[in-house]
This record gives structure tokens, sequence and C-alpha cells, in this order.
């Protein structure tokens, strides 16, 4: 019988060695080789036989974590204390949203731009940016990265920071503003303040050392 192509699927970190693209991890010349109920999944790396359901249970097993990066652009009231109250309302719903949909996320307020982390299960994560993009307090929503991530890098449901005296200094370094005010902020410049403020909130009470 002649070989059967896999083709490239949404993958997890097992069986990736190969060509590792958006949405799959096997290796394009992966094939199942089949047999007396038996198919030979013949990689490159390491070829060796698996029963096709047993094919199947780790297919199904596994599940693709994604982020989404996004920057928009806030409309919320110029008044602070009303502007105070609409952004805790936010994160009262979204931290419930959250926890939920086993989302974890960081969201930055800066000026009157949002920038946001979003991590979690690939139709959680989507779901849940379908939610916040037609959310009528920001608009310009833009994406600037959506990818397949190994693993978890933040660890509340939902972090909010604005800058503080405290703070200040990460702030000043990422320099996010003025690329959020030309609309061409990069993804790395969001996810590492973003990653430098959940790591000096999290030095500052003592418990950095849980999260290497
Ligand atoms: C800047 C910003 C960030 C938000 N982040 C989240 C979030 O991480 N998770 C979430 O569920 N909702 C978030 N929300 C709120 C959602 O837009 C939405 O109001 C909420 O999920 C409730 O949706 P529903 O009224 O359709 O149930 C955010 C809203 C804004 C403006």
């Amino acid at each position: 019988m002649p070989a059967r192509q896999i083709l490239p699927d949404r993958g997890g970190p097992d069986l990736c060695g190969g060509r590792r693209t958006f949405t799959g991890c096997y290796p394009a010349r992966a094939k199942i080789v089949h047999g007396l109920g038996w198919a030979g999944l013949v990689l490159p790396e390491r070829a060796g036989a698996v029963r096709i359901s047993d094919l199947e249970v780790m297919r199904a097993k596994r599940t693709s974590l994604v982020h989404i990066i996004y920057f928009s652009r806030l409309n919320l009231s110029a008044d602070p204390t009303k502007r105070s109250e609409q952004i805790t309302e936010i994160g009262r719903v979204a931290q419930k949203k959250n926890e939920f949909s086993v989302i974890t996320s960081f969201l930055i307020i800066e000026g009157n731009f949002a920038c946001q982390v979003i991590e979690g299960e690939r139709s959680s994560v989507h779901e849940t940016f379908d939610r916040v993009s037609a959310d009528q307090r920001h608009r310009d929503v833009q994406i600037n990265e959506w990818r397949e991530i190994a693993k978890r890098e933040f660890v509340h449901s939902f972090k909010s920071a604005q800058r503080t005296a405290t703070n200040e200094g990460l702030f000043a370094k990422a320099n996010l503003l003025p690329m959020l005010q030309r609309g061409t902020p990069k993804a790395t410049a969001i996810h590492g303040l973003c990653l430098a403020l959940q790591n000096d909130a999290m030095s500052r009470q003592g418990i950095d050392h849980l999260f290497i």
C-alpha cells in the first residue's frame, strides 16, 4: 500500500523536530505506512511504529498554546476618577472571564493606548480576542503578533499596569509611547515590557523565585 502523507496539523511539542510551521509540527516528509493494524510513523529523526489508534490519541491530547499581542486606542473618560473606575471594571470582568477560559494575560495602559498579551489554548484566545476587539471602550485594535508558544509566560489571568513612580524606569526603557503614537509598536517591545512589569511586581512581593 502506498505511504500516506500526514498533512501538517496543529502541533504541540511532542514529535516536533523537523520543520515547524504556525499550524503544525510534523515534518512535511512524515508518512504513515499502513500495515496489519499498525502504522509506521516515518519521521526523519525518529522512525518508529505506532498504532493508528495511539496516534489519534496522541493527536487528540495535544493542545496548542498561542498568544496574541495587540494594541489599541482607549475610548475612556477624560475624568481621572471615572477613567480609573472604567479600568477597574474592565479588569473585574476580564479576570473572571479569563479564569473561566484558562487565559493568562497582561495589559499595559500607556497614555491613551492599551497593549495586551493574551495567552492560552487556541480557541479560548480567539474567543477572548473576538470579544475584546469588539469592545467600545477602545478602538483601532491591531494585532501585532499571533503565534504558537511553547509555554505560558504570564502567571495571572488578568493583570494590568500603568506608569507609576516605581515602574517608571521600565516604561522609559521600553519607550513604547512614541511607537504607539506612530502606530508602529514592535510586538517584542510590548511583550518585553509586559514581562519586565510582571517580574518587577513579583520580585517586589518576593515571589519571583517560584516562577523561574
Ligand atoms: C483594553 C481591554 C482589555 C480587555 N481584556 C479582556 C480580557 O483579557 N479578557 C476578557 O474576557 N475581557 C477583556 N476585556 C473586556 C471585554 O472586551 C468584554 O467587555 C468582556 O469580556 C465581557 O464580554 P461580554 O459582555 O461579551 O460578556 C477587555 C476590554 C478592554 C477595553
